[in-house]
């Protein structure tokens, strides 16, 4: 086996240990919940499905943040619903989600699957928040090194983009992969890679990026009007630990 194969398993493992352990200790029966996206979060779904095909989570109602979330959910045969559902009322107990960096003081950056609206929508409705991250994603400041997502209506590509770079912000079209052209979000918007060259203040740049027209979310999620102060972070490490910081 070779390195690079090597270290893929290596991740595949650290990220299910600590996606399973989120949802050992956090989700339990009659639960409103979030399931979030992406390579780490599909391990909670998982680990959710294998407790309710087990029979330890009786009258769970779950809110899946993409296509993707939902699929899994389908064939797990977990029970989703619509924010908008009598069944979740537009409130959730627990969002449980990945995150592409995570800051010393639990404040991140999310979207690199192009799932941030509805994660945001998920997380700012919930009363705890819980993230599962591997430690490759612990940085001292975020949107430095990986590109912060802003979401924006195609209308708006040009002058959000303009807006952006005034914010001081290195602004990129995310192109799609195995189709001509930028990527469509599943709400038929584009998104925008953004890098700061120095470290912003994550809070009020949240904000800021939101009040720019055209503009429908962007990737830092630093609870500001959020329900919780800081989420949960469970980190997994290359030794085989998870650490759970709160
Ligand atoms: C999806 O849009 C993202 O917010 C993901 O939660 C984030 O990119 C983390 O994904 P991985 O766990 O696959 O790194």
């Amino acid at each position: 086996m070779d390195f690079v194969e090597n270290q893929l398993l290596k991740n595949l493992e650290i990220k299910e240990r600590t996606g399973f352990r989120a949802a050992d200790d956090l989700v339990a029966p009659d639960m409103k919940l979030g399931l979030g996206t992406g390579s780490t979060a599909i391990h909670v779904v998982r680990r959710v499905g294998e407790r309710l095909a087990a029979g330890e989570l009786r009258g769970i109602r779950v809110f899946a943040t993409s296509f993707q979330t939902e699929l899994a959910c389908e064939e797990l045969g977990i029970p989703h619903y619509s924010l908008n559902s009598p069944e979740l009322a537009g409130g959730l107990d627990l969002t449980i989600d990945g995150a592409d960096e995570v800051d010393p003081k639990g404040r991140v950056v999310k979207g690199g699957g192009g799932a941030l609206l509805i994660e945001k929508l998920a997380a700012y409705n919930s009363a705890r928040y819980a993230i599962v991250a591997d430690e490759g994603k612990l940085v001292s400041d975020l949107a430095l090194r990986f590109a912060l997502p802003v979401e924006i209506i195609p209308e708006a590509r040009r002058t959000a983009t303009r807006a952006l770079e005034k914010l001081g912000a290195a602004v990129t079209l995310r192109e799609a992969l195995r189709k001509a052209g930028p990527v469509i979000t599943e709400h038929g918007n584009l998104l925008l890679d953004i890098r700061f060259q120095t470290p912003v203040e994550p809070e009020d740049m949240e904000e800021r990026i939101n009040l720019i027209p055209g503009v429908v979310g962007n990737g830092f999620f630093t609870g500001r009007r959020a329900p919780w102060d800081r989420p949960l972070i469970y980190i997994g490490r290359t030794g085989g630990t998870v650490e759970l910081r709160n």
